[in-house]
């Protein structure tokens, strides 16, 4: 049994940055949070500063290691990330040479419509599982390169490197001596084909994308390099890394085919796990990599929301409703029902399984007495109501019934959230004691490569479960108050059916 029984994990979301130490039994033993910027240049255009994202990571991690008595416990560092957010960097310097593009911006939506109409989806969808969205990567590296005075010429050349968070992070970590990625990051880029898993020529081509400037990709639980020795006093291996919403899987120990995880940050995220086989939706959900450890490949189909807790987030800082998130359990309990009101969250657009990026957002059916807890409920219900859209989706799409749905991440702690979720979803939602699942995940790959825990069947026997919400709402309400949503869905789509 190894000594080193403490993991690091390192979260870089889209909003912030944490950093948790866990020991063997998966409990949090110290733990540092950074909020940072977010950039929006034009509308429609979101960017970090890659060095707030660094500096975060790096002041976390020490504050974390200190709190947890030092170094000398850690037996690896995990990290994950926001996926599909791109950095170009010089490799001499490691200096980036523009700010972050995350992954909610939408600047190349134009783009997208055009290799549409040019009838590039298929290929694209056939590849790599994903569709042609702003979302991913590809068309923001693309951008990037034809952007910044002298990028292509000289990634041509191989003076730069692509990566997303994780890479970013990975590169600064070990003073620049590793430039690799996690499959499961990998294959959010457009550039990687899932079945061969490998970067894929024709998509590099189509998408202008020179192979120089791409990191080699590796399992998500294995020795990734080693910490820079100046940064935490001694060199400590970097042995995880995976995607945020797959290191989620891994948290909420989702290793059985059928098994499902709702994560909300920022956005919401359900990914169910569909085996060693990849499942193509129908439906326009998401085939991807949940993850891949000793070389065995475990697939996922992924229903994307783009505005979860940023609805709430919007609630306090665009309309000054609330001063804090959890003020929404309250106002949600206050009134008895939305009173007819909805919003639709289409801030950036709507994802699965719309994926009209030219959506906006609104709010509907008001009348003079609505109150700031009608809106409030109805911005809790929207992301209730995303959420059935997408695991109905899944249903549709044959890929294994969901018996319950395991749930974290911010919104995961408000249990009218949860209750609610339980009776639109008509399936039990299953809450963990930890809702930090997605640094959990982390943690679990970097201590199975580096021995503080054994295999996935010991992972599992680490979840524990902190609340159960059954499903409780007579069927008629239910029924009607779907109806009303969709109904204003289909006022926000730029070409509703
Ligand atoms: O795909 C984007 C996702 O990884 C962002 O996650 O937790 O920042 O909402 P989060």
């Amino acid at each position: 049994m190894s000594k080193q029984d403490y993991v690091l994990a390192i979260d870089q979301g889209t909003t912030s940055t944490r950093s948790i130490v866990f020991d063997r039994n998966a409990q949090e033993i110290s733990s540092a949070r950074q909020e940072f910027a977010q950039h929006y240049p034009e509308p429609g255009w979101v960017e970090h500063c890659p060095e707030d994202i660094w500096n975060d990571a790096k002041a976390t991690a020490t504050a974390a290691l200190e709190k947890a008595g030092g170094t000398s416990r850690i037996a690896g560092i995990g990290i994950t990330n926001q996926r599909e957010t791109i950095v170009v960097w010089e490799r001499a310097t490691g200096k980036p040479i523009h700010r972050a593009i995350v992954w909610q911006d939408r600047r190349t939506a134009a783009v997208c419509q055009k290799l549409r109409d040019e009838g590039a989806e298929a290929l694209v969808r056939e590849r790599t599982g994903l569709l042609l969205d702003p979302y991913f990567s590809a068309t923001k590296l693309a951008w990037l390169l034809d952007n910044v005075s002298g990028a292509r010429a000289r990634a041509e050349k191989g003076e730069l490197a692509f990566g997303t968070i994780d890479s970013f992070l990975l590169w600064r970590l070990t003073g620049g001596k590793v430039h690799a990625t996690d499959i499961t990051n990998a294959a959010r880029t457009l550039l990687f084909d899932i079945h061969t898993q490998k970067w894929d020529d024709d998509l590099l081509r189509l998408f202008r994308i020179p192979a120089a400037l791409l990191p080699e990709v590796k399992d998500n639980s294995t020795i990734f390099g080693e910490t820079d020795p100046a940064l935490f006093g001694r060199a400590i291996p970097i042995a995880g890394m995976a995607g945020d919403q797959q290191a989620a899987v891994v948290g909420q120990a989702c290793f059985a085919q059928g098994m499902a995880k709702a994560t909300y940050g920022t956005g919401c995220f359900v990914l169910l796990n569909t085996g060693e086989k990849p499942v193509t939706s129908k439906n326009r959900m998401l085939t991807t990599i949940a993850y891949r450890i000793n070389g065995k490949t475990s697939y996922a189909l992924e229903g994307s929301i783009f505005v979860a807790g940023a609805a709430i987030k919007w609630l306090r800082d665009g309309l000054h409703l609330i001063t804090h998130a959890s003020q929404t359990d309250d106002m949600a309990t206050r009134v008895p029902h939305s009173h007819g009101v909805y919003m639709v969250p289409g801030f950036v657009g709507l994802g699965a399984p719309h994926w009209d990026p030219d959506a906006r957002g609104l709010i509907c059916g008001l009348t003079l007495d609505a109150t700031a807890a009608h809106i409030a409920r109805a911005a809790l219900e929207s992301v209730a109501y995303q959420t059935l859209d997408l695991v109905t989706a899944m249903t549709q799409d044959g890929a294994g019934t969901t018996e319950a749905l395991r749930v974290d991440g911010g919104m995961a702690a408000n249990d009218w959230f949860c209750q609610f979720l339980a009776d639109m979803l008509q399936v039990n939602v299953e809450r963990p004691s930890n809702i930090e699942t997605t640094a959990l995940g982390a943690g679990f790959l970097a201590g199975l490569a580096t021995g503080v825990w054994e295999n996935e069947k010991t992972l599992a026997s680490e979840w524990a479960r902190g609340a159960l919400f059954k499903p409780s709402m007579a069927n008629e309400q239910r029924k009607t108050m779907i109806a009303g949503w969709h109904q204003a869905v289909k006022r926000t789509l730029t070409n509703p059916t």
